[in-house]
C-alpha cells in the first residue's frame, strides 16, 4: 500500500470481546481501518489494542438490539466505502424457554436477528452500490439443531445461517460477497453471559480458541466463501445434524445444556 492508498475500512460488531475482538485484530493486522461497535464501555478498552496493531480506530457504544442503536452505528459510517462488515455481535440465552425472562429472551431476538439484519439493510446497501466488498456474519452450528434449553437463541442462528445464504445469492451479481462463520462452542464470555456455566457445554474444557475461529471465519471471507464450519469436530457435527432427525438433535440439545446438567 502506497503512504497515498486509504487504508481499507471494515466495521466489526460484537468487538469487545471473544471472537469479535479476535476478528477486529485480524482485520487490523490486515491493513484495515476499524470502526467496532458494542454495547458495554469495553469497547473503549479493546479499541486501544487495536491501535497499538497500527489501525485507526473508532468506536460505537450503542445496544445492537435497538434500531436507535445501529442508526447511531450507521450514522458513524459517515457515508465511507465499506470493503467489510463483519455482523458478529450477539449473544444466548440459557435455560427452558418458559421458565426464562421473556424480555431478556426478546433481547436474543432483537439482537442476533432484528439488529443484525436492520444493520445489513442499511449497510448491505450502500456496499452493493460500490460493487463491492465483503460480509461475514457470525452464524453458529447450534442453528443447525432444536436448541433444548436454549430454544430462542438456537432459532436466532438458524435465521442467520439461513439468511446469510439467501442474501449471498441475492447479491451474487453485485460483487458483494456474503460468508457465513459458524462456530461450534468457543472459549468466550458467551456461556457466562447466557447464564450457562452450569451446563455440560458450558463446563466443556475442550472448546475451541476464538482466534482460531475468528481466522477460519476471516479467511473464508476473504476468499469470498458462502460459509465455513469452524473446526473438525463441529464439521463432523454439522454433517452428522443434516442426516439425523429434529426429534435425536432435541435430545442431543438438552444433554449438553440442560441446567444444573454439568458438574456441581
Ligand atoms: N462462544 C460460542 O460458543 C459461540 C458459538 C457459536 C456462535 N457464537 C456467536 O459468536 C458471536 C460472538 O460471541 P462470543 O462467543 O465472542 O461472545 P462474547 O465474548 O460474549 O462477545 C459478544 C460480543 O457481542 C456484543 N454484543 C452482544 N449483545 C450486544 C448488543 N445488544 N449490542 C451491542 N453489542 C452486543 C458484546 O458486547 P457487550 O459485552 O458490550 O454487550 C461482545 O462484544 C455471537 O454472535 C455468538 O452468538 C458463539
Amino acid at each position: 500500500m502506497s503512504p497515498t492508498t486509504p487504508r481499507p475500512f471494515a466495521i466489526v460488531t460484537g468487538a469487545s470481546s471473544g471472537i469479535g475482538y479476535e476478528l477486529a485484530k485480524l482485520c487490523a493486522e490486515d491493513g484495515y481501518d476499524l470502526l467496532i461497535a458494542a454495547d458495554q464501555p469495553s469497547i473503549v478498552e479493546a479499541a486501544q489494542g487495536l491501535r497499538a496493531l497500527g489501525a485507526g480506530v473508532e468506536t460505537v457504544q450503542a445496544d445492537l438490539a435497538t434500531l436507535e442503536g445501529v442508526d447511531t452505528l450507521v450514522a458513524a459510517v459517515a457515508g465511507r466505502q465499506i470493503d467489510a462488515l463483519l455482523a458478529n455481535a450477539g449473544h444466548g440465552l440459557g435455560g427452558a424457554f418458559l421458565d426464562q425472562d421473556f424480555a431478556e429472551a426478546r433481547h436474543v431476538l432483537d439482537t442476533n436477528v432484528t439488529g443484525t439484519i436492520y444493520l445489513l439493510h442499511k449497510l448491505a446497501r450502500t456496499m452493493r452500490d460500490q460493487g463491492r466488498g465483503r460480509i461475514l456474519l457470525t452464524g453458529s452450528i447450534a442453528g443447525l439443531m432444536p436448541g433444548t434449553y436454549a430454544a430462542v437463541y438456537n432459532g436466532t442462528k438458524a435465521f442467520i445461517d439461513s439468511f446469510s445464504f439467501a442474501l449471498r445469492h441475492e447479491l451474487e451479481e453485485s460483487g458483494v460477497t456474503v460468508t457465513c462463520l459458524m462456530p461450534g462452542p468457543t472459549d468466550t464470555e458467551f456461556f457466562d453471559r447466557a447464564g450457562m456455566t452450569d451446563t455440560k457445554v458450558g463446563q466443556d474444557q475442550k472448546k475451541d480458541d476464538p482466534a482460531a475461529v475468528a481466522r477460519t471465519g476471516y479467511e473464508a471471507m476473504k476468499k469470498g466463501e458462502g460459509d465455513v464450519v469452524a473446526g473438525l469436530k463441529n464439521k463432523l457435527q454439522a454433517a452428522m445434524a443434516a442426516v439425523t432427525p429434529q426429534g435425536v438433535l432435541a435430545d442431543m440439545h438438552a444433554d449438553m445444556a440442560r441446567p444444573g446438567g454439568g458438574k456441581a
